[in-house]
């Protein structure tokens, strides 16, 4: 490739990439061992690699920055190349890594700090990079779990494992059904007759700085109060036999009814019950927005303008907070959604 030689003077010896998601519904049910059913977008992060002699020099064309360090120490400015050291760094706790440099070109069209999981791909395309230049055994799924371990132990968010499961192993055109306790998982086809289309609400987030991680403890205190039952198999009437916080069991709530959404989502996609499949998006939505209160009402607005312009189903996917909304839309209805939204909406906006 052209563009490493020139910037390394030299070819580039292994590559990788991997692919943004969008979650079509499951939302903040990973790190409680639910379910999640997300899918791969054709946005992606590819990643070229060579050994380099005495530090890391890192290019990105996302950011048109190169970047060269010798030591794993996290940046205090939440830098983009912490994703880069946090990989590096996981590689070498887990005995993979010794003291190798590489020089590393990346190129993305992921749109970041959008909730469609920039990090979750960067991190995937750099360890397989990585695993592919050693001939690594490393399956997979142990992709996933290491780039897992970047965002939790070296970047510091407490995300579950939806982005980096469905990132590594998923197919483009299936949705990624999974298991987020036992990390089975199953692919599943979407009919060609429907379209998963993407709006960005404008409306940056940084799940480091959000309150992603108070959504978290939250949940984990919900557990606390539901002991010795895991809110994965809890149910309403578990809830309310339990005498706690108001606030609590709104988040709970939300939770364990998405989990049964996301089991029925599951079966309407094989039934080919697509008008079903989004009518649990639409329920998805208002749960996500009223107990988790993870929306906002610019937010709902689009959502509601979705439905109103002939979508079957819509919701704020990823984290929460800002980022896209994804709206479920008949091939046949399309041309009219599409002209109704962009009534409304800048056509920038529209991820394709
Ligand atoms: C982020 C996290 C995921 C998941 C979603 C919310 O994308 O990385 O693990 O928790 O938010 O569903």
């Amino acid at each position: 490739m052209n563009k490493f030689y020139k910037i390394f003077n030299e070819n580039f010896i292994a590559r990788a990439k991997a692919h943004a998601r969008v979650n079509l519904i499951g939302e903040h049910t990973d790190y409680t061992e639910g379910y999640v059913l997300p899918t791969l977008l054709r946005q992606k992060t590819e990643v070229y690699i060579s050994l380099s002699k005495n530090k890391h020099n890192v290019y990105s064309q996302y950011f048109d920055e190169k970047v060269s360090f010798n030591n794993l120490a996290k940046s205090s400015n939440s830098h983009w190349i912490d994703y880069i050291k946090g990989c590096l760094a996981i590689l070498k706790i887990n005995k993979y890594l010794k003291n190798d440099f590489f020089n590393i070109l990346i190129f993305s069209n992921i749109p970041i700090n959008k909730g469609i999981s920039s990090s979750a791909a960067i991190c995937v395309a750099l360890l397989k990079a990585i695993r592919n230049y050693y001939d690594l055994i490393i399956t997979d799924k142990e992709i996933a779990l290491l780039a897992q371990k970047v965002e939790k132990q070296y970047i510091g968010v407490k995300c579950g494992i939806m982005d980096q499961m469905v990132s590594s192993i998923g197919i483009l055109n299936k949705a990624f059904f999974l298991n987020c306790r036992t990390l089975e998982y199953e692919l599943i086809d979407i009919p060609k007759d429907y379209i998963f289309n993407l709006i960005d609400t404008k409306i940056e987030r940084n799940l480091r700085a959000s309150s992603y991680n108070q959504r978290y403890k939250e949940l984990k205190k919900a557990e606390k109060f539901l002991k010795p039952k895991k809110l994965f198999e809890s149910s309403l009437a578990d809830l309310n036999k339990n005498n706690f916080d108001d606030l609590i069991k709104k988040r709970a709530r939300h939770v364990i009814t998405e989990n049964i959404r996301v089991l029925q989502a599951r079966k309407a996609l094989k039934d080919n019950e697509l008008n079903y499949f989004g009518k649990l998006m639409n329920k998805s939505h208002s749960s996500y927005s009223k107990d988790f209160e993870a929306s906002n009402k610019e937010i709902d607005l689009m959502v509601k303008r979705s439905i109103l312009s002939g979508s079957i189903g819509s919701r704020l996917t990823g984290g929460g907070f800002g980022g896209f909304v994804v709206s479920l839309v008949n091939i046949n209805k399309h041309k009219k959604w599409k002209t109704n939204m962009s009534k409304i909406y800048n056509k920038k906006q529209f991820l394709l």
